[in-house]
């Protein structure tokens, strides 16, 4: 049988539990995931794609199913290019729908073959996101419970540098 194999992508600017959930849950349906860190125009950001990728590679390197790679360019080329069959993106709360929909439907009028997948994000994880998390940790909150302990030693090493150079 075909193998099948999902395409997650994202910023993961940095990797949170909450992409884990999705990718540990992904991987009930799905053969192998790759988990490319792509370029999102709207967001600046804060890790590098080098420091993002051995985060991601630190954290999953208990699920043999499931590769990082990095890619500068369209997704759907990408999915095409790894012999892929679906995108795998997580939801949480109704505010990501719009977001969501307008990328799953244009992504599919770039290439009708590549079907979406949508995981509702488990609720301990629906308030979580890179940016707040990131923003907590700027200022000192105790994020460890929600990132994979490398993030959050990440994150405390480069807030502490930023600090130093004020
Ligand atoms: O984690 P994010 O920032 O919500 O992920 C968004 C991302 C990186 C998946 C999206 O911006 C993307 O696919 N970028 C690559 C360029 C592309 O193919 N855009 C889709 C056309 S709408």
């Amino acid at each position: 049988m075909q193998e099948r194999i999902a395409v997650y992508p994202g910023s993961f600017d940095p990797v949170t539990k909450g992409h884990l959930d999705i990718i540990e849950r992904g991987l009930t349906l799905f053969d192998r995931i790759i988990v490319t860190i792509l370029c999102n125009p709207y967001k600046k950001s804060f890790f590098t794609a080098k420091e993002r990728v051995e985060m991601l590679e630190i954290s999953l390197k208990t699920h043999p199913n499931a590769e990082v790679d990095t890619y500068d360019g369209l997704l759907v080329d990408y999915v095409f290019q790894r012999g892929a069959n679906a995108i795998l993106r997580g939801m949480r709360a109704v505010s990501d729908f719009e977001y969501e929909f307008q990328m799953a439907l244009m992504n599919r009028k770039l290439n009708r073959d590549i079907q979406t997948v949508f995981l509702m994000t488990s609720l301990r994880w629906i308030y979580t996101s890179s940016s707040i998390i990131k923003q907590a940790a700027q200022f000192g909150g105790d994020v460890s419970d929600m990132v994979p302990p490398v993030v959050n030693q990440k994150l405390k090493e480069k807030f502490l540098a930023r600090d130093c150079k004020k």
